[in-house]
């Protein structure tokens, strides 16, 4: 097995300000809201509702931020990348409306809220390309800016290039009033904003049950108890839910690189390419002053490849082909949750019994802008106002459009597949075949084990089957964690939950060791 010798840093660590101290949960509370999740998803949610003068308590087993918040691209956009004329055909026109117009509010929200609070989150407003991917011509470009223009984006425009771009992009669509931030700066405004008003935020405080009712609560790892009026799990995949919200949407990696570029060869605006698994790319400066060129793209369904380095590689070489890149210094990777109709899920948990409970999950590349439409609909939703991007984002919603129930039947059957790794061998023969820093499934009897050498040559089993749904784990190597295929929960080497939705860590193996 290789081994990775670096640890993926993304370019927000160390390029921000200092973050907020916080510390754990220590005791039972009352709230009158207990947002689960310090990203922005949660944040944004907890920030509206303290401004409404709601008493308000976040929840996060991480730093804030600290969860896929940490590993975006931060790209501001309202140029949908599952396209209008696709979302048109899936939610109607006035879902394609909807969309386009939840997302622009959710933009110049964040500028909005940067401005008010005082945020030094290097919020710019810019424009963004969109260009063509070899298998595409110029007509998917046609319908996208004919369907933009239907959805209510009218200033979409066709040029003979992007200008400023250091290559030739060919035809491409402007779509103005996009923007770039830092996501990390962004967040801990809120958790200062947040705090100023009263509410209250918790890190290192695993939340391992919800609970819905009149009188929702959530209980922690530590035993403790937090009843509120209202529960919203933004925890990128929601644990409160079990089933239903998971057979709609699909668990995907994606990975990122950092190089510097000299300051001013590249124009600031965001470009993306049309391919299917497209890739993306903006500016951040450094506070030395370097220009980051920050280059995304190579998504694969988590747990169905372990080959990090070699789509680094690629997205280097892609970048090398098109840009001034000097040197790559930042390699990191992030999960994007798909859901099968394109849409978020942002609101009430449609679980039985989850009264008062609400979910936010499903970002499909568009978390930022997701997350901030969710602080203002969950809002409206906890106070009993009417919002008129509800049903788009129901998490209750049945959307029967052929080509999301084709999506939603190739990742079930994807799911079904997953179940047959129990009659598979394990991945290696032995225990004395992992290597120092690598893990791999070992099979041994009827079970399988996770078995992980760390540095200094101990050996950590645990059982290989997620305590979500029972699927079987795959090592990551890049990552070092053991990821789910079937929807996406990932853990620590030894075991911890760092993605949900699994609710609790991989468990102990019957005569295992450590
Ligand atoms: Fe559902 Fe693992 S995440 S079975």
């Amino acid at each position: 097995m290789t081994r990775s010798s670096e640890r993926s840093v993304s370019v927000w660590e160390g390029t921000g300000g200092p973050q907020p101290e916080l510390a754990p949960l220590r005791e039972d509370v009352r709230a009158d809201v207990c947002v689960v999740g310090a990203g922005i998803a949660g944040m944004s949610v907890a920030y509206h509702l303290a401004k409404e003068g709601r008493r308000v308590v976040v929840l996060d087993d991480n730093a804030v931020g600290g969860g896929e918040t940490g590993q975006t691209t931060a790209h501001l956009s309202s140029a949908l990348d599952d396209r209008y004329q696709v979302l048109e055909e899936v939610h109607g026109r006035d879902g394609a409306r909807l969309a386009y117009e939840s997302h622009q509010a959710a933009i110049e929200r964040v500028g909005e809220i940067a401005r008010t609070e005082g945020i030094d989150c290097d919020y710019v407003p810019l424009d963004g390309y969109l260009f063509l991917g070899p298998e595409h011509g110029p007509e998917l470009l046609d319908r996208e800016l004919a369907a933009a223009h239907r959805a209510g984006f009218t200033d979409v425009e066709r040029l003979p290039r992007a200008p400023g771009a250091p290559f030739d992009t060919g035809p491409c669509l402007r779509f103005p009033r996009q923007a770039r931030f830092h996501p990390l700066e962004f967040v801990a405004g809120l958790v200062r904003a947040v705090q100023a008003a009263g509410g209250r935020v918790f890190t290192g405080t695993h939340v391992s049950e919800v609970e819905g009712g009149a009188e929702p609560s959530v209980r922690t790892d530590d035993g403790l108890t937090v009843r509120a009026g209202a529960v919203v799990v933004a925890t990128n995949s929601p644990i409160s839910d079990r089933v239903s919200i998971h057979t709609k949407q699909a668990p995907y990696r994606t990975f990122v690189v950092g190089a510097t570029v000299p300051p001013g060869s590249v124009k600031d605006a965001l470009y993306w390419d049309t391919r299917e698994m497209y890739h993306y790319v903006r500016l951040q400066r450094t506070p030395g002053g370097e220009e980051v060129l920050i280059v995304g793209g190579e998504d694969h369904k988590t747990g169905h490849a372990d080959d990090a380095q070699a789509r680094y590689a690629r997205l280097e070489a892609w970048a090398r082909e098109r840009f001034p890149v000097q040197e790559v210094r930042w390699r990191w990777s992030g999960q994007v949750m798909e859901p099968a109709d394109y849409m978020a899920f942002i609101g009430r948990d449609p679980g039985t019994g989850m009264e008062n409970v609400y979910v936010v999950t499903g970002d499909s590349g568009h978390g930022m802008t997701h997350g901030v439409i969710a602080g203002m609909l969950i809002r409206d939703l906890v106070l009993g106002r009417d919002n008129p991007w509800a049903s788009l984002y129901d998490p209750a919603r049945v959307t029967l459009s052929v080509d999301s129930v084709r999506e939603f039947l190739k990742e079930n059957l994807d799911v079904a597949v997953q179940y047959t790794d129990w009659v598979r061998g394990g991945e290696v023969g032995s225990a004395e075949q992992i290597a120092p820093g690598t893990g791999a499934v070992l099979q041994r009897g009827g079970q399988k084990v996770a078995a992980y050498r760390d540095e200094a040559g101990t050996l950590h089993e645990r059982s290989a089957t997620c305590t979500h749904l029972g699927c079987v784990v795959s090592w990551n190597t890049e990552e070092r964690s053991w990821d789910c295929p079937c929807h996406g929960s990932r853990f620590a080497p030894t075991g911890e939950v760092l993605n949900g939705p699994a609710p609790t860590p991989l468990r102990h193996v019957e005569g295992g060791v450590h």
